[in-house]
Order: structure tokens, then sequence, then C-alpha cells
């Protein structure tokens, strides 16, 4: 893609990876995408933001060289040093070596870990300001938004936060890099959330830190270091993540969540019994199957629903795996507070349970109802099966 001005000599420079298929080698992004976003400052000064994976960067810097001659460039802010923006650091080192590197306290041990790069970097401290002449900029720390070193900047003459991670999401950029050439932007909303739920979730709280830090910041301009430039609307992104970030203490949306999974098609039958009862009752309501969907998308959901149905079988004493490394994801994201039922079918002894009491404890979620059946579901235990899901249904509404 070509370099966009986003304001008078301020440039994006970015690249749309459609190559990996596990961003983080772990989260699906092979229909989607997503952009790594650079930018540059030209003024008295010339400032480069943040890079791209290595990967990408011999495009990266071919893009840069239509804009600047590299050896002009007078500072290099590494605002975050996982390398899907630091990739390209030692290539753009061997173009631009008398760049000085701006970045944080912690970053220096990570510059040489990751690098080998010890010279030419001077530390700025939060809320440190850099007159550049014609503009002006200032250093925000954001402790884990997403690593310890990691912070943002903000160019305070025109008001643009250049973000990094923080307000990024999923999803390659089509038809322009900013919101307002979008006139629906479902798609860039769902892929923000699910890049939150993926990558930012378990670091909700310093969301919210780095929000409160933000407030004395006029921002015209979110110019994050994946997905769109949020130009027309700004605020639209802070809020959002701000909501979900809050979602992290609890008491999240009004909506349930069925994940279901089977075997042999018992559980399955309850399942669409479960459903209807949960349709019933008329809450808005996600339906996974498990077995059939990367947990990837079935985060978003968790996060942001207050409740979760989950019917899966007993596995050798335990819950079905499939749906335990849900769960597990689940935990690990810090997917916490939330209300539960579980139904599932067993040949003896059962055992589901055993493992969703413990699995739930360290989630703080509650486990409201169960409902277990040995064998197959009879037409009496589907009837309850239905009353067992408008129940929950009804409960989350009246949360
Ligand atoms: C590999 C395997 C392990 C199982 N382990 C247990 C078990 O430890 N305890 C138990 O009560 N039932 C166990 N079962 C029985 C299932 O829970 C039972 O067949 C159930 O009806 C399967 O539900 P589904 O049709 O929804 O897959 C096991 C079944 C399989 C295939
Ligand atoms: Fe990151
Ligand atoms: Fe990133």
């Amino acid at each position: 893609m070509q370099p966009v001005e986003i304001c008078k000599n301020i440039f994006w420079i970015g690249v749309n990876d459609d190559r990996t298929e596990l961003f983080e080698g772990l989260w699906p992004i092979k229909q989607e995408g997503i952009s790594y976003n650079s930018y540059l400052i030209k003024g008295a000064k010339t400032v480069l933001i943040d890079l791209c994976k290595d990967l990408f960067q011999e495009k990266y810097l071919a893009s840069l060289k239509t804009l600047t001659d590299p050896s002009k460039i007078d500072y290099l802010v590494v605002n975050h040093m996982e390398p899907d923006h630091s990739g390209a650091l030692r290539a753009f080192r061997e173009v631009a070596p008398q760049a000085v590197i701006l970045t944080t306290q912690k970053a220096v041990k990570m510059l040489v870990d990751f690098f080998g790069i010890k010279e030419a970097v001077r530390v700025v401290a939060d809320g440190e300001t850099l007159d550049l002449g014609s503009h002006q900029l200032k250093f925000i720390t954001a402790p884990m938004v997403h690593w310890p070193e990691t912070m943002m900047t903000c160019e305070t003459s025109t008001g643009i936060l250049f973000s990094c991670d923080a307000f990024g999401g999923f999803g390659k950029l089509t038809n322009g890099i900013f919101d307002e050439d979008y006139s629906d932007l479902s798609f860039y909303e769902k892929e923000s959330l699910r890049y939150y739920a993926n990558i930012v979730a378990a670091f909700s709280k310093p969301v919210l830190n780095a929000g409160e830090k933000l407030a004395g910041l006029n921002i015209s301009m979110v110019a994050p270091s994946h997905g769109l430039v949020w130009r027309k609307d700004p605020s639209r992104i802070i809020k959002l993540y701000l909501q979900w970030s809050e979602y992290g203490k609890g008491k999240a949306q009004k909506g349930v969540t069925l994940l279901h999974s089977s075997m042999y098609g018992n559980t399955g039958r309850m399942a669409l019994s479960v459903r209807k009862g949960l349709e019933e009752a008329g809450i808005p309501l996600d339906v996974f199957d498990v077995t059939a969907t990367h947990p990837s998308y079935i985060l978003p959901s968790l996060w942001v629903n207050q409740g979760v149905a989950i019917g899966a079988p007993t596995y050798e004493g335990s819950l079905f795996p499939t749906m335990a490394q849900v769960l597990s994801m689940a935990e690990f994201k810090r997917v916490f507070h939330k209300d539960a039922i579980y139904f599932g079918s067993f040949g003896w002894g059962g055992g589901a349970t055993r493992y969703l009491n413990a699995q739930f404890e360290k989630m703080k979620w509650q486990l409201l109802e169960t409902l277990e059946f040995p064998g197959e579901p009879k037409p009496e235990t589907l009837v309850q099966a239905v009353e067992f899901g408008k129940r929950f249904g009804e409960r989350i509404k009246s949360l």
C-alpha cells in the first residue's frame, strides 16, 4: 500500500499481512489479515514511529523511501518491542544508523536481548515531552498494554495519539486506512473485539490505567499500530476499549454464550433444547460448536456476555477435552466473573462437574445449575432442558 498523509506532514506507512496463518502463532488471521502501521513525521526533525514485522521489511522500507531518505531520519520512536512492530529494526538500522531510538527504560535491555542494539538509544520518561520545532511529542508509558515496556506517543500540536497495540484490531485495510473510509464499520469493530479478547483481555486493568492517563490529552485522532486510523471519530474506539476493559471486573452484557460439544450426539440433542429455551427467554445468544470453532472466535463472545451455558459429555472422568481447552484458554485470558450452567451426558460415574467446580473456582465463575443425564436424553429430559435454558436466559436478562 502507498503511504497516506493523515494530517499535514504526518504520514501512515503500513503493510497488510495476508501471509501469516496465526498471529503470535496462535490466532487465525489468514482470512481477516492484519496491518502493521508505522508513522512518519516530517518537520524540522524527521521522526519515525514504530516499524513492522521482519517478514515485510523490504516492502516497508521501499515504501518509507518514497517519502524520505532514511539517512535523514532523526529519531525512531519504539513504542513497543514485540516483533510485529520491531522486527524490521535491524534492517532499518542498516539504512538509518544515525536515527536515535527513543524508548522506555524497560525497552533498553530488550533492545540488546532481541537485536543486540546498544548504541544511539535515548530513554524517555513517562510524561516527558520532546520539542521538535515544528511538532511536539509527549511520551506516555502504558505498562502491560501489551508488554511491560510499552508506551504511547502523542503529537500534541495536532492531538494525534500513536497508541501502538492499544485501540488496535485484526483485519487488513482494504478500502482505505481511516474510519471515515467505511460506511459500515462492523467488520473492523468485530475484529477489534477479537483482537482485544485474544491479545489484550488479560491486561484489562492496565488498559483502564492507560485510559486515565489519556484523559488530560486533547486527542483528535487515534493512530494505532494495527487496523484503522480513527480520524472521524477517535472517541469511538477509545470508548469501546474502555467498555471492554470494564467487563474484566464482571458485570458484562446481558447475553449468553452457548458452547456445545458431543461425541455421539446425546449432549448435542440436549443442546438444541437448551438453545430453544434460551431463545424463548429472548436473551441475545451466541452459539458455538467448540469442536468446529477456534477459541479465537469464541473468546470475544465469552468476554462480552455475562452468561455461559456449557454442554459437554463426561470424558475419562472429566470434562470433554475440547471444552476443557476452551475454558483453559478463557482462564488464560482472564475471562472471569461469569454466571454459568452445565448440561451433559455420561456413561457410568460422570465426572464433568467435578472438573468444572475446580475450574470455575480458578475463574471465579458461578455454576448456577447443572443438568446431567446418563446415556441418551429421554423425552422428559429434553423438556426439562428447554425449561433449564429458559430459566437461565431469564436470570441473565434480569441482572
Ligand atoms: C473416550 C470416552 C471416555 C469416557 N469416559 C467416561 C467416564 O470417565 N465416565 C463416564 O461416566 N462416562 C464416560 N464416557 C461415556 C460418555 O460420557 C457417554 O458415552 C456420553 O453419552 C457421551 O455423550 P455424547 O453422545 O454427547 O458424546 C466416555 C466415553 C468415551 C467415548
Ligand atoms: Fe504487542
Ligand atoms: Fe502489535
